[in-house]
């Protein structure tokens, strides 16, 4: 019966190439949609970024990062020559911040600017504000490199009083309110961020993606393609324009993605249920919890066929089960090892856990990562084939280019083959050829230099306009 029951659950989990064909094509279906008019389920944002940066650039910019595992505040100095430096501190944003007065979350923001600055003995003097570029990971409508109101909160936040205010407006008064001289001239996604800095090191670079806590990716889109800026004056003479996707939020009806009973219990249960349905199936912040869901359905199973019907505090709770302890089951060589982090991470005495659950609990996280891994290569997918680089099913456009991709975020850097899944199905939906010629680059620090490049962009526009 046993095998039977992990038969069904497994088969759950399956993608056929079909499937994921159909997901692919539906992303650029939804891509297009979101690029015609505004308040589509996939945003498709403009940003306002109308170049990519080639290494040539110089100058030293503050950036201040949100949204990811850490806050970040960092110094960058761009040397012009493809190479940065950057001076950086982490800070913790708690649960309270996040979910609290959105004021205060600001207040907390300038406050770590300040601590930074005093840390790396800063002189701000009256003479000119220092120039801050802020990497916001979150879905801001744009509507100038350095303006956009917040659409909403993902990942666990929801701060009051932020959906629909200026994000740039709500830092600067924050700046202001503790008399900081600095301002911040450019707003930016960690995305946009991670192919900004992967342009600016590799020369290059046609995506930039997230695989950590979210999910999401930006391209460099025809602006001609983009129907819903209308013919707007300001960018006459420009042909491109970064989008940033917010993919996150793909197929939020589920028609095409494959819920499982595990899926839908983590979505009832979610902040924001029903949204961000793509990210619940991908992203650091989930996986571990859908895992979670499968291994209580079968410790709960008569005759229980896990732990022998017994649980513990970290597997009782929500998101108690973290994906970084997947990682770990994973990365283990043989059984002992998976059953030493089960007793270690879950809690239980090592005689409570036997090899068979050992080899079930590996079983379950490969289930769970390996389909996020494939699901990441539909977007992927998706990208190459919207901007013209691929075709559906397989076939390039032209013979030996090379398609850069800036990735950054810790599912893709620290889960085990989780880059082989997802070029295993970007060979099934663009073919051997082109997936070979995908570069796949870890854009290190791309959202500290991503928001330098952006801050300089913007101090460029100003002096044109002076
Ligand atoms: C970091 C960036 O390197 O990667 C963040 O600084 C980004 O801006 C993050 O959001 C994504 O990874 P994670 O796993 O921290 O969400
Ligand atoms: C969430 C956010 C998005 C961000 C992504 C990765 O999907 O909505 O803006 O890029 O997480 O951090």
């Amino acid at each position: 019966a046993t095998v039977e029951v992990l038969d069904r659950i497994e088969h759950l989990f399956q993608l056929s190439n079909d499937r994921l064909i159909d997901i692919t094509r539906q992303f650029v279906e939804d891509y297009n949609l979101g690029l015609g008019e505004y308040n589509k389920a996939m945003a498709m944002i403009p940003t306002f970024v109308t170049g990519v940066p080639d290494g040539s650039e110089k100058g030293t910019f503050l950036a201040l990062d949100l949204g990811g595992t850490n806050l970040r505040v960092c110094e960058v100095t761009l040397h012009g020559d493809k190479t940065f430096t950057l001076r950086q501190q982490k800070y913790k944003v708690s649960e309270e911040l996040k979910t609290g007065e959105a004021t205060r979350l600001f207040d907390y923001l300038a406050d770590s600017v300040d601590a930074f600055l005093t840390e790396m003995g800063h002189e701000v003097t009256d003479v000119e504000a220092l120039h801050l570029g802020l990497t916001f990971s979150f879905p801001v409508e744009q509507s100038a490199l350095d303006k956009g109101v917040l659409l909403t909160w993902t990942k666990g936040f929801a701060a009051r009083n932020a959906i629909g205010k200026d994000v740039v407006k709500l830092l600067q008064d924050a700046f202001d309110r503790k008399h900081l001289h600095v301002r911040c001239c450019a707003l930016v996604n960690d995305t946009v961020g991670a192919l900004l800095s992967r342009a600016y090191t590799s020369g290059g670079c046609f995506l930039g993606a997230i695989f950590g806590t979210g999910t999401n990716g930006a391209y460099v889109e025809d602006i001609s393609k983009i129907k819903k800026l209308g013919d707007s004056t300001s960018l006459l003479g420009m042909s491109k324009m970064v989008v940033n996707t917010e993919w996150g939020a793909f197929n939020n009806s589920r028609s095409v993605l494959p819920s499982t009973p595990f899926d839908n219990k983590l979505d009832r249960e979610s902040i924001n249920p029903r949204f961000q349905a793509y990210e619940k199936f991908i992203s650091g912040m989930y996986l571990g919890e859908i895992t979670r869901n499968l291994l209580l359905n079968l410790v709960d199973a008569s005759p229980p066929i896990l732990f022998n019907g017994n649980s513990t505090p970290i597997l009782n709770s929500h998101y108690g089960f973290d994906t970084a302890y997947m990682s770990d089951v994973e990365n283990a060589s043989n059984l002992d090892e998976v059953q030493k982090v089960i007793v270690e991470r879950v809690g239980f005495k090592p005689e409570d856990v036997s090899l068979d659950d050992a080899k079930i609990v590996k079983w379950a996280c490969h289930l769970v990562a390996a389909r996020a891994a494939k699901l990441s290569g539909c977007a992927v997918a998706s990208v190459l084939i919207q901007t013209g680089l691929a075709k559906l099913g397989g076939g390039s456009s032209s013979g030996d280019e090379r398609f850069s991709v800036g990735v950054d975020g810790s599912l893709i850097q620290h889960y085990p083959n989780f880059e082989d899944g997802l070029r295993a199905s970007l060979r099934v939906l663009v073919g051997s050829d082109v997936e070979s010629r995908v570069d796949i680059g870890l854009a290190k620090d791309g959202s500290g230099v991503g928001a330098a490049l952006c801050a300089l962009q913007a101090v460029k526009q100003e002096k044109t306009l002076e």
